[in-house]
């Protein structure tokens, strides 16, 4: 029997009076790569919050690996949809790659034995040994990207969730990114937020809509129009929102 990634049972999840999730039911296998889009407020964050164990549903389940995801969270490489930081701060892009490893860091402050030689062979995966001593504020856009992935690998997880890995960046750089994370995929189960369904239409195996319900469809089940003439731009906000049939 091969063990689900990702499990989620009858799982409702309410912020106080607002009913964010409703009786979702999913299972992801250990390497898929799957696509999440839907409407601002959807409850896509929420989502990820509930498989990195920082929100805990009222009603239903998940599990990660079998397992509480709080037990298992170290499995997870995760690559936030924004980082606000000052571009004048003095810190180069192989210590922001080594930050990956903080959980491991010792009361001394030191990081384990191998840590910088791990991310020197993480930013060459993601074609940026030649940026590792590069001030992490001098990165474009794609590049910032492919640091932030490269962080999140630093200890080989099992799956990478990612929070729209492609806003902001320029069509080249985006290319670069999904080439990446197809080649990752090899060893990795890879969950995505993203509003640009026309591009990762062709890249996924499976999307998810998240609309306070969850709906999973297969890339070859959404229809073209509705790729095309609905989504190509980032998706707009409720009243334009077309749902999809559950
Ligand atoms: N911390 C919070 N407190 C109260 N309501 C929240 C909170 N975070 C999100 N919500 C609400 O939960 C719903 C889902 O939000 P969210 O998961 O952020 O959606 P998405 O990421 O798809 O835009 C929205 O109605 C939002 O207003
Ligand atoms: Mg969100």
């Amino acid at each position: 029997m091969t063990e689900s990634a990702l499990l989620f049972e009858n799982l409702s999840f309410y912020y106080e009076a607002t009913l964010a999730l409703e009786e979702v039911s999913l299972s992801v296998a250990p390497l898929e790569f799957i696509g999440i889009f839907g409407p601002n407020g959807g409850g896509k964050t929420t989502l990820l919050k509930l498989i990195l164990g920082l929100l805990k549903p009222q009603r239903g389940k998940v599990r990660l690996f079998g397992e509480a995801p709080e037990k298992m969270r170290h499995h997870i490489g995760y690559v936030p949809q924004t980082i606000y930081f000052d571009r004048s701060f003095p810190i180069s892009v192989l210590d922001v790659v080594m930050m990956g490893s903080l959980k491991h860091l010792s009361w001394f402050g030191t990081y384990p034995k191998g840590t910088r030689k791990r991310a020197l062979d993480v930013l060459e995966r993601v074609e940026l040994s030649h940026k590792a001593k590069a001030p992490f504020g001098t990165l474009s856009g794609g590049e910032l990207q492919r640091a932030l992935i490269a962080r999140a690998i630093l200890d080989n997880p099992r799956l990478l969730v990612l929070d729209e890995p492609t806003a902001n960046i320029d069509a080249e750089g985006e290319k670069i990114v999904y080439q990446l994370l197809l080649e990752l995929n090899k060893t990795m189960g890879i969950l995505m937020v993203t509003h640009d369904l026309q591009t990762i239409v062709n890249k996924v195996e499976r999307l998810l809509c998240v609309q306070r319900r969850v709906t999973s469809l297969k890339s070859t089940e959404i229809c073209e129009h509705f790729a095309l003439g609905l989504y190509h731009t980032p998706l707009s906000t409720k009243p334009h929102f077309i749902g999809l049939p559950s």
